[in-house]
């Protein structure tokens, strides 16, 4: 089965490709390199012994999205490609809806006159919005989302739907991811954001290897385990797997489900984990809450192992000491 995997050079999308190749998937891959870089491919073939072909296009070009199906005979979609900053989104929102709405609208049009009808989307779990609860369900349904880039994946799921709707021969899976984290555990291919970063991980380890002084962490008077923010982390690689998962084992018709560890983790566990798995020191401060982080929130993830038979196979160990062994191999 051959699958286009947009935005595979990306974060999630590179470690889905090693997975996809691991269980024998013919894989083709379209990234414009935005938020990438292209020497990842020569990391995927390296980790896997295969060879990927890549189609340098913008996919909001519906020419060059025609242009891959006309070359290549796809059987199935996993589209990771779209801008993902959350305070960006806020400042920019126009170009948030022009690039992850449009390349979706383009890539479904031309799935539809090729007749290609299998199609997984990344998703988030910020489509759930701040709904009172601390373990989502998929059944909860969206609520209010809170930037330009989860009003995105919102209205992605909504189109999404309505396709469905219009003709039910469409197979197609939502994943609401929760926090992806963690790297290869060949330190090759990881998460490598521009700039400082926002997400906790990332500012996690640019404190540890020295590149910035201090994380903030933001509030500890949350009504959590220890006053701190509470999420789901999952390792990229037990979420690339359930692409795979999805791909093999999702029913017919148009089905949601959460990838996460289903297991709350707080700013502060993850921090004295991370500091005691690697024997390292990171310096931190509390500081104020964070406007419009959420206490906690983490995964009902029992929909995806029901259906899927998918679960999350690695610890928050595993997580802290790939995060690190990648960002070490990465600055040597
Ligand atoms: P990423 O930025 O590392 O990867 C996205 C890739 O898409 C990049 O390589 C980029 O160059 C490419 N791309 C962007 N626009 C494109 C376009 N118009 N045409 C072709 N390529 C394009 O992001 P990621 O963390 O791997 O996330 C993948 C997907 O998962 C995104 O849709 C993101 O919104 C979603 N998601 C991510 C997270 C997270 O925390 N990382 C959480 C929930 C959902
Ligand atoms: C954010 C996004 C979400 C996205 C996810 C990707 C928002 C509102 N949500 O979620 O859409 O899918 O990233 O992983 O931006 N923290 C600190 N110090 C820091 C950074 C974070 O204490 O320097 C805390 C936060 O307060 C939070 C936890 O760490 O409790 C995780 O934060 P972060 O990694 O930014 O992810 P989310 O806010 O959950």
């Amino acid at each position: 089965m051959k699958i286009l995997v947009t935005g595979g050079l990306g974060f999630i999308g590179s470690h889905t490709v090693v997975e996809l190749a691991n269980s024998n998937f013919e894989v083709v891959i379209a990234d414009n390199l935005y938020n990438s870089k292209e020497d990842v491919l020569e990391k995927l073939e390296k980790i896997t012994g295969k060879k990927f072909k890549l189609y340098k296009y913008d996919l909001t070009d519906k020419t060059k999205v025609e242009e891959i199906f006309n070359k290549e005979n796809i059987d199935g979609v996993i589209h990771f490609a779209g801008y993902k900053a959350v305070g960006e989104s806020v400042r920019e929102p126009l170009m948030y809806y022009q690039n992850n709405l449009i390349s979706t609208i383009n890539l479904l049009e031309v799935m539809k006159k090729y007749n290609v009808k299998k199609f997984v989307f990344s998703s988030s779990a910020t489509v759930y919005g701040d709904n009172g609860y601390t373990r989502y369900v998929e059944s909860m349904g969206r609520g209010e989302t809170t930037s330009p880039y989860g009003t995105t994946k919102a209205m992605i799921e909504k189109i999404l739907e309505d396709l469905y709707y219009s003709d039910n021969s469409w197979n197609i899976t939502l994943l609401r991811y929760f926090n992806p984290v963690g790297a290869h555990e060949s330190g090759l291919i990881g998460e490598e954001p521009n700039g400082i970063p926002n997400n906790l991980m990332p500012y996690v380890m640019k404190v540890a290897s020295g590149k910035l002084e201090q994380l903030s962490i933001f509030g500890n008077d949350y009504q959590t385990v220890d006053g701190t923010g509470v999420r789901d982390y999952i390792h990229v690689v037990d979420l690339a797997k359930g692409h795979v998962k999805a791909l093999e084992n999702a029913p017919a018709g148009l089905n949601t489900y959460n990838l996460g560890s289903g297991k709350g983790v707080s700013v502060l566990e993850l921090v004295t984990t991370f500091e005691k798995v690697n024997n390292i020191k990171v310096n931190y401060k509390v500081v104020d809450r964070r406007p419009g982080d959420l206490p906690e929130y983490y995964a009902d993830a029992s929909k995806a192992f029901e259906e899927l038979r998918w679960k999350t196979e690695k610890t928050i160990e595993d997580i802290c000491r790939d995060s690190w062994n990648y960002e070490r191999k990465m600055n040597n």
